[in-house]
């Protein structure tokens, strides 16, 4: 073996990533390494186990919006730096199974970030590997079922033991870089989530009249994104849409409000945006669709501004309103999460 120490980093909302650190870490202590398996929920510092020579730091990390979440640049970026360290990152991403065709997430930046950080840092970056666990993008689909996510995992598996296998014998490997086109082409849709989606995101989670105010979800949360105002739960913009307070809610009291979210966007779009443009153009201000491309992009970015601020303040007034039950009970099922087929997503646990 080339190594005598592993130590794995992971940030995981709903279990993939966490689920793929145990393995290799397991993997790697059938081999005789001495290993250290660090969760990076809430951390103030970043510790570090002592460095012996032959050691080996992984990074294990889930996608969101085609980049890693914000939680993980953070850490990375407060990472201290260290000389000639061999390391690895693994993403996970979001695997579909269609028939019997196992379909890839897509990683965007989400290696390619975190190894440029790691790289300024004074590591060698050995392994860069993407992993097509199931999607728990919950608020897109219902999550998968049970024989599928089986399915998915056993294949997983063997992927895993072989990236854990050629990296311990000191060989090199970067799937990651197969997919470096499509991912150089989403650079733009992983900026406009880093800058904007993830908030919009943010304001779709609310808690229904099923609540006990058990506050499980608020412990469980890994960045502290929910509060409590005026005694019921409130989503911060911290939130990192990364499921587990939905997934964890034993009363299934947690939804994605798509019928909310969307009347947002129609307000929004449809109505709020229009009237503006027509008020630029009765006052002779501004005449939209004579102006050039560089102001359509910036105007784009006025009008998702616009969005991420109107979502601000009505998602105050969605959680005012919540305390009616008439109105809870309508926000409640407008929400497709709210039906039996939206499932939850569960990993199998290890
Ligand atoms: C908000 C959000 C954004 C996501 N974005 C992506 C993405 O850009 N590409 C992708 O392949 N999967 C994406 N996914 C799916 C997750 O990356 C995938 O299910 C991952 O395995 C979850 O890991 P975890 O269980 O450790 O959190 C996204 C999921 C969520 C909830
Ligand atoms: S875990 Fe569920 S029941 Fe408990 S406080 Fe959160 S939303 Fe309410
Ligand atoms: S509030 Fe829920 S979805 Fe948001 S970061 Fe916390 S646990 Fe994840």
């Amino acid at each position: 073996m080339k190594y005598d120490q592993l130590i794995i980093y992971y940030f995981s909302g709903t279990g993939n990533a966490r689920n793929a650190a145990i393995w290799i870490e397991k993997f790697a202590k059938g081999k005789g390494l001495r290993t250290h398996l660090i969760n990076i929920d809430r951390f103030k510092t970043v510790d570090v186990p002592e460095l012996f020579e032959r050691t080996l730091i992984g990074f294990c990390v889930p996608t969101h919006g085609f980049n890693v979440p914000p939680i993980v640049l953070k850490f990375l970026t407060k990472f201290p730096k260290v000389k000639n360290i061999d390391s690895f990152i693994l993403n996970t991403r979001g695997g579909l199974k269609l028939y019997k065709f196992f379909l890839p997430g897509l990683s965007g930046v989400a290696q390619l970030l975190p190894a440029l950080i790691l790289m300024m840092k004074g590591f060698r970056i050995v392994g860069m590997q993407p992993l097509d666990l199931p999607s728990n993008w919950l608020f897109l689909h219902p999550g998968l079922k049970e024989k599928i996510i089986n399915s998915i995992y056993n294949r997983c598996q063997g992927i895993v033991n072989n990236f854990a296998t050629n990296l311990l014998e000191g060989k090199r490997k970067y799937k990651a870089l197969i997919s470096l086109p499509v991912d150089l082409a989403v650079i733009p849709i992983s900026v406009g989530y880093y800058f904007f989606g993830r908030f919009f995101l943010a304001k779709t989670l609310i808690a229904t009249n099923a609540c006990t105010n058990c506050d499980l979800c608020v412990s469980q949360c890994p960045v502290e994104a929910i509060r409590k105002v005026d005694e019921r739960l409130f989503w911060t913009y911290k939130c990192e849409s990364c499921m587990r307070c939905v997934n964890t809610c034993p009363q299934r009291a947690i939804e994605t409000a798509h019928g909310f979210s969307g009347l947002i966007v129609v307000i929004v779009y449809v109505l709020l945006i229009p009237f503006i443009i027509s008020i630029l153009k009765y006052y002779d201000i501004l005449d939209i669709e004579k102006q050039s491309k560089l102001f359509e992009q910036g105007w784009s970015l006025i009008t998702t501004s616009i969005l991420i601020l109107f979502g601000f303040l009505s998602y105050r007034l969605l959680h005012f309103i919540m305390k009616y039950k008439i109105a809870n009970r309508i926000i409640t099922y407008s929400s497709l999460s709210k039906y039996k087929f939206w499932r939850r997503y569960k990993p199998p646990k290890y």
